[in-house]
């Protein structure tokens, strides 16, 4: 089905863009209804604008409680019939309001292979830590930070001589695959949430998609 997305944002917005992308060349078929950010001048706005897709601030500084700017986000939501609530690098903590108004329809991404490493600087905590491997997780949010059931995850290599920047740039390419994914498969329908877990039915098959390879797949 064609989905209207509302992509909540704070920052660069590349995964904003990447989904911009997968819709403007068909992988999904689902829109971008308009972009809310909670910080002006983030670059996020620009590439909405540029795509003419409704960009919106609505500052968290101006609301005297976090439910309270939550309800003026679903309400400008609303006003653009959105049926799939987008995190995409959005760094405000949701409350009950904006998850009540869209129940298991919003979907967040975490540069982390959760559970392990959830909040904030999550490369940097994973390199120090000595992880082998990292990657990023695409969820639907729920009362938790970062906790919600996982939809789909990709994983990357930590290697010897990488840095933060290193490690960042190469999850966030990883990032920008798996959103769109999840997306659509969301809109195929293809996603039932049993429990904690969510199982893509029916399943993807090898043809069907690009799964761990080996050589690598050069970009
Ligand atoms: C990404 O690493 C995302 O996982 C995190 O914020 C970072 C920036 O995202 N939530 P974007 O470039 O603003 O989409």
């Amino acid at each position: 089905m064609n989905l209207r997305l509302g992509v909540l944002v704070s920052g660069s917005g590349s995964n904003l863009q990447s989904i911009i992308d997968a819709s403007e060349k068909g992988f999904i078929k689902s829109k971008v209804c308009v972009v809310i950010s909670n910080i002006p001048g983030v670059y996020a706005l620009e590439r909405a604008k540029k795509h003419n897709i409704p960009a919106i601030v609505i500052n968290h500084k101006y609301f005297k409680t976090r439910e309270d700017f939550d309800r003026a986000i679903v309400n400008k939501l609303r006003e653009y019939n959105t049926d799939l609530v987008i995190m995409a690098g959005f760094l405000r903590i949701i409350t009950n309001v904006l998850l009540d108004a869209y129940p298991m329809k919003i979907m967040n991404i975490h540069p982390a292979l959760l559970p392990s490493f959830p909040g904030l600087h999550v490369q940097k905590k994973a390199l120090e830590y000595g992880c082998k491997f990292a990657g990023c997780t695409v969820h639907f949010a729920d009362s938790g930070v970062d906790t919600g059931p996982i939809i789909i995850q990709g994983v990357v290599p930590i290697l010897d001589n990488d840095t933060e920047e290193t490690l960042s740039k190469r999850i966030l390419s990883v990032e920008h695959k798996i959103y769109p994914q999840a997306i659509k498969l969301y809109e195929e329908n293809r996603l039932k949430i049993i429990g904690r877990r969510v199982i893509v039915d029916p399943p993807l098959s090898p043809e069907e998609s690009i799964f761990l390879t080996n050589p690598m797949i050069e970009k």
